[in-house]
């Protein structure tokens, strides 16, 4: 079971005292690598004996870890945090199956109370890596897992404000409902990722193409955005039309490296297409007219 499914189970559970020290320690992440007792007692003010037996329920449920100079907040801790404003504010009630599990994120389908689907979007950067260290070094780096919580909780911003952009420029992207630490609520798309798509699903691939980079033009053109990672896994199509999502490493069309970004997702494109349709578009015209350089683009 992924953190974020141990926490969804786990967050009714949790007394008022529980949520009192797990909030404590987070307070201190970007203070410590590891958060001494003294500072929780201080943060906390509750007694010494309550704090240690919070920490032994925290830690056992796995939102916290022990180390030789106090606590550190685990990842399973800060998808609790994160799915408990949701609750409170009640965008969200239930966390249901597994829609994609990612390098650098777990994505999870979540209903609300009217019944409503959505998507929740936890950010894992650096998981790979970071379990790659944990096996050299054969334990866990305190000064790392603070970090990498703070790495993800600005990813998760960077997509917040991606995908309002991208939306209000009229891009089709999922809509933004809320953000929250490092996870990142979204309406749910109804259709797989392009790369598994069958060539029968796809009516008119042409059509898909010069929709795809429409919409790759509006957000250059209209919201200043390139997406760089554009590629067959992160375009959904929903069997009308295409959905760009995976916003948190998009950059201004003033970036010092804007043109070779830009041309890397127009590649991107143009090749699955060709491999995939046996469409032939010529990248540097299909640029210019993401750009806005050409008015008029013609596909075959
Ligand atoms: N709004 C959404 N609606 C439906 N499915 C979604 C939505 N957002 C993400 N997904 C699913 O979750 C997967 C991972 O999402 P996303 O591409 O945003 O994360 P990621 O971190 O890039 O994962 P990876 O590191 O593998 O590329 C997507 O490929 C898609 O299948
Ligand atoms: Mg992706």
């Amino acid at each position: 079971m992924s953190s974020a499914q141990v926490a969804a189970r786990t967050i009714k559970d949790l007394e008022e005292e529980d949520w009192a020290v797990l909030e404590a320690i987070e307070r201190s992440i970007s203070s410590y690598e590891s958060v001494p007792l003294k500072t929780i007692e201080k943060e906390t003010s509750l007694h010494e004996d309550q704090i240690n037996f919070r920490l032994g329920r925290l830690n056992y449920f796995g939102f916290v870890l022990r180390t030789k100079f106090g606590y550190v907040l685990n990842t399973g801790g800060l998808d609790a945090l994160a799915l408990n404003s949701f609750v409170k504010k009640d965008l969200i009630s239930g966390m249901g199956a597994s829609i994609g599990m990612g390098k650098e994120s777990d994505v999870f389908e979540v209903i609300n109370d009217s019944g409503k689907k959505s998507v929740i979007k936890f950010y894992r950067i650096g998981r790979t890596s970071f379990r790659s260290t944990r096996k050299t070094r054969a334990y866990l780096s305190p000064q790392d897992q603070h970090q990498w919580l703070e790495i993800n909780i600005g990813a998760a911003q960077m997509e917040a404000l991606g995908l309002r952009m991208a939306r209000v420029a009229g891009v089709s992207v999922p809509e933004f409902i809320a953000r929250d630490r490092h996870a990142v609520l979204m309406s749910e798309i109804d259709g797989p990722m392009l790369y598994r798509c069958k060539v029968e699903d796809v009516r008119n691939p042409k059509v898909l193409l010069k929709d795809i980079l429409v919409n790759l033009r509006i957000s250059y053109m209209k919201a200043d955005m390139i997406n760089g990672d554009i590629s067959e896994f992160n375009i959904l199509f929903d069997g009308n039309k295409p959905w760009i999502i995976d916003w948190p490493q998009f950059v201004s069309s003033s970036h010092a490296n804007a043109d070779e970004i830009l041309r890397r997702d127009v590649d991107n494109t143009i090749s699955f297409f060709r491999r995939k349709f046996g469409i032939d578009l010529d990248p540097e015209t299909a640029t210019s007219y993401v750009t806005g350089k050409k008015s008029r683009l013609s596909i075959g």
